[in-house]
């Protein structure tokens, strides 16, 4: 298969990377895509970084053995703690969603008062602080973890007072630092836009890594003369390395239309190199 028409892969701890997918697919609608959520391990944001390289490895391994042209890590964590690992390790470009991100939240403020929340292991990592930084030395960052979101969104509680509680609980320290921008670093975090755009208010701006990430990957290709070429409909296959209750409504939700051609992949096949 020529290099432009072979698909783009797209890696996630589990079910949160579809979020990405869906920007991936409003902005690339020719490209082909494989997708692999790591549902049998999720979740990434409480392990340690050896443990998501570990893991990082083995996902880059099954989407170069699909022959992908490139590949989104579309996981904060695996991105805060694996993309440089992965990059050394891949014969393909290894995108990942933190410097986009960062990238976005830096153009977006006008303050250089910039807000952070993601997984303990995405805030621990410090790669968005550093990524913001890089971008404009005299920032000021500040990030909290969220861990409960990720549950309030799979469970697709996204305008409820429950989540609005916790959501003010979180974002409370991050608001007394007078912010005017910030980074949903975390997957599912943009499925609680609305409750969390009203608890920071109408001067704080919103960034989510994952549209950003797709308006970069499209840049990527674009410079790499690496876009599709064959005018064919898109293809998108879902393999996932466990079958979790609901995973294909709360899939389809995060996605924003429904999957077709979802496969299982055992944990032993992940291995071989
Ligand atoms: N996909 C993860 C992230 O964006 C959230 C879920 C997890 O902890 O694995 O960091």
């Amino acid at each position: 298969m020529i290099e432009q028409n072979k698909p783009i892969g797209l890696f996630d701890s589990g079910v949160g990377g579809l979020t990405v997918a869906h920007h991936v697919m409003q902005i690339l609608p020719l490209e082909n895509t494989i997708y692999f959520g790591d549902s049998a391990r999720v979740p990434y944001g409480s392990k340690s970084t050896e443990t998501v390289q570990f893991y990082t490895k083995q996902a880059i391994n099954f989407l170069e053995r699909k022959a992908v042209k490139l590949i989104i890590i579309a996981c904060n964590t695996a991105s805060a703690v694996a993309l440089e690992y992965a990059s050394s390790i891949a014969s393909v470009p290894v995108i990942g969603v933190i410097e986009p991100g960062a990238r976005g939240a830096v153009e977006a403020s006008t303050s250089g008062r910039i807000g952070v929340i993601g997984t303990q292991g995405t805030v621990r990592s410090e790669a968005y602080q550093n990524a913001i930084t890089a971008f404009n030395p005299s920032a000021k960052v500040f990030a909290h973890p969220c861990p409960l979101l990720v549950g309030f969104a799979e469970e697709g509680l996204i305008d409820h007072p429950a989540t609005e509680l916790i959501a003010r609980e979180y974002l409370e320290e991050l608001l007394d630092h007078s912010i005017d921008s910030l980074i949903m670093g975390c997957t599912h975090y943009p499925i609680l836009k609305p409750t969390l755009a009203k608890v920071a208010g109408t001067s704080v701006q919103l960034i989510d890594p994952g549209l950003e990430t797709a308006k970069h990957v499209q840049q990527i290709l674009a410079e790499k003369d690496l876009l599709k070429s064959a005018p064919s409909p898109a293809s998108h296959e879902y393999y996932l390395s466990d079958f979790p209750h609901k995973f294909i409504e709360i899939g389809s939700r995060f996605l924003g239309s429904k999957m077709h051609r979802v496969e299982k992949i055992s944990l032993e096949s992940l291995s071989c190199e």
